[in-house]
């Protein structure tokens, strides 16, 4: 926590808005999408999807996946406890949203699915995309893919596996918007990264939920951004995204989002 906020106090102290970014391609990205203030008429599903997920007292027995994605501990877990603590927030889903909406991705990968509040928010963006999300606790992966067939979204694809083992079988697809939201930690970061890097086209952005949510997270965020096919990265304390546009030249941004 501690690490957390000096960090933060630094962010706040190099961040900026959409004033002094010369890039189009960035000054389109912050204003147009990142500011849209607009109320979407889809807002109102996402915060019925979350607040559902509030609501459900059912249980989840939970398998953790930790350090080398071995199994730390099982416990059983409310739907509404999981969804407060792990969950993405209202915010960051009607961003994901908005990220949808506007890149138009047509394949969408996200490591991570939990109880599938941002693969719904991503779907709601685009509902002619192709969906692909995975996650390594059977249980949870089940409850989702019922829920997402509930919600009719017919184009969300759940695997149940490790992401180590999933990414393999991936690797040859391509994919425009990719979402790595589980197991933060640095090496794992870093093989996700360069395995999936092989899925990249020139208008890919990946996203990486927590590059602050240790030093190894921000160390290898750093290396993430220094790898000389990422040309575009943005850092919005709480997400790094990076882009490898090959007619930008390479350029880091800090942005208040
Ligand atoms: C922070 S949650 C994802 C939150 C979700 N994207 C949302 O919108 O609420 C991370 C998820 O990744 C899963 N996970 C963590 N490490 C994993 C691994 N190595 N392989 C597969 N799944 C993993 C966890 O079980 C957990 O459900």
């Amino acid at each position: 926590m501690l690490y957390q906020a000096k960090q933060y106090i630094k962010f706040l102290l190099k961040s900026k808005n959409q004033h002094g970014v010369h890039s189009p391609f960035v000054y389109n990205l912050v204003t147009l999408c990142f500011y849209d203030s607009k109320k979407h008429a889809a807002y109102k599903n996402i915060l019925n999807y979350k607040k559902a997920l509030l609501q459900d007292q059912s249980k989840i027995q939970v398998t953790d996946l930790g350090a080398g994605s071995q199994v730390m501990k099982q416990e059983e877990r409310t739907v509404s406890q999981m969804a407060k603590n792990a969950g993405t927030t209202n915010k960051r889903a009607k961003l994901l949203y908005r990220l949808s909406a506007y890149f138009k991705p047509e394949n969408i990968l996200e490591l991570g699915t939990s109880l599938g509040i941002a693969t719904h928010a991503l779907s709601l963006g685009k509902p002619e995309s192709t969906i692909t999300t995975i996650e390594g606790c059977n249980n949870i992966a089940e409850f989702s893919k019922n829920n997402f067939k509930k919600h009719n979204l017919e184009n969300i694809e759940v695997i149940y596996s490790d992401f180590n083992e999933a990414i393999e079988n991936l690797k040859s697809n391509s994919y425009n918007l990719i979402f790595f939201d589980g197991n933060h930690q640095k090496e794992a970061t870093l093989h996700y990264f360069e395995t999936l890097l092989q899925t990249a086209n020139n208008d890919s952005v990946f996203i990486f939920d927590d590059i602050y949510w240790s030093e190894g997270m921000t160390e290898a965020w750093e290396q993430i951004k220094k790898h000389p096919k990422v040309t575009v990265s943005i850092n919005t304390f709480f997400w790094g995204f990076i882009f490898f546009r090959k007619e930008q030249v390479k350029e880091d941004f800090v942005i208040r989002c």
